[in-house]
């Protein structure tokens, strides 16, 4: 299935004042395809998916795609702990005036096997859960596109498995995914392709293999990223 074109990023910039936090970023993301976007604190990854998500406007640039129809999990989710799951989702797809809410909100409890925690008050759910009503909402408009915020971040090992298994599954079904992460060897194993960030400017685009290449050709992703920083000067 991948092979189609869902979304475009054309020269995205942005500037907090007179602060570059994103220069001249170009991309496009095929449907069904996994992209990691990678770099260290400050990098702009965050800044990135939150212009593609519409929360904020970019100082220039376009994405082919309006911000409706892509679907966005924040590191933080903005739940409210005292309502519960579906309380939460029905907020949400009002918020968000998705057609049909009830559907939206019924398709994506099933989607993210919370069918039978939709009663539950979020307060009482673990973490890897909460984190799946996170995503959850970011799945209400039924997006061709989702992008994730580091959304391992708060799990265990098992909760990370679980999620990389639903992210995997997703991208099978034929949605373009797009995270960002610390952990290059989620970036190894769970993107078909990688973005590297640093200082705001994109340097690097292609598989784990390429990136190894990229790097001095060393084994270990890590060191191989971190050459590839350095020889770049960052
Ligand atoms: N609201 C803001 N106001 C000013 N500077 C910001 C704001 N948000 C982010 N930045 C700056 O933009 C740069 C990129 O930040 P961010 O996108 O959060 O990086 P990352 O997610 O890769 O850690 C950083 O230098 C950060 O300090
Ligand atoms: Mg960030």
């Amino acid at each position: 299935m991948p092979g189609v074109v869902t979304l475009r990023a054309e020269a995205l910039s942005k500037a907090f004042g007179a602060r570059s936090a994103l220069r001249d970023v170009s991309f496009e993301l095929t449907s069904g395809e996994r992209v990691a976007v990678i770099g260290p604190n400050g990098a702009g990854k965050t800044t990135l998916l939150s212009l593609l998500a519409g929360l904020q406007r970019a100082t220039g640039g376009s994405v082919s795609l309006p911000p409706e129809q892509i679907g966005w999990v924040p590191q933080q989710a903005a739940v409210y702990k005292r309502l519960s799951v579906r309380e939460n989702l029905r907020l949400f797809a009002r918020l968000e005036r998705v057609d049909d809410p009830d559907a939206a909100v019924d398709r994506a409890l099933e989607l993210t096997g919370l069918a039978d925690r939709a009663k539950d008050e979020l307060s009482t759910l673990s973490g890897g859960n909460q984190q799946r009503v996170n995503i959850a909402i970011g799945l209400l408009a039924d997006p061709p596109v989702l992008l994730l915020d580091e959304p391992s971040s708060s799990l265990d090992p098992r909760q990370r498995a679980i999620l990389w298994e639903f992210i995997d599954g997703l991208a099978d079904a034929g949605t373009a995914v797009m995270f960002a992460t610390h952990e290059i060897d989620e970036a190894q194993r769970h993107a078909d392709r990688i973005l590297v960030l640093a200082d705001g400017e994109l340097i690097f685009t292609g598989t784990a293999d390429e990136l190894h290449a990229a790097g001095g050709g060393d084994p270990d992703l890590v060191v191989a990223f971190v050459s590839l920083l350095e020889a770049q000067g960052h």
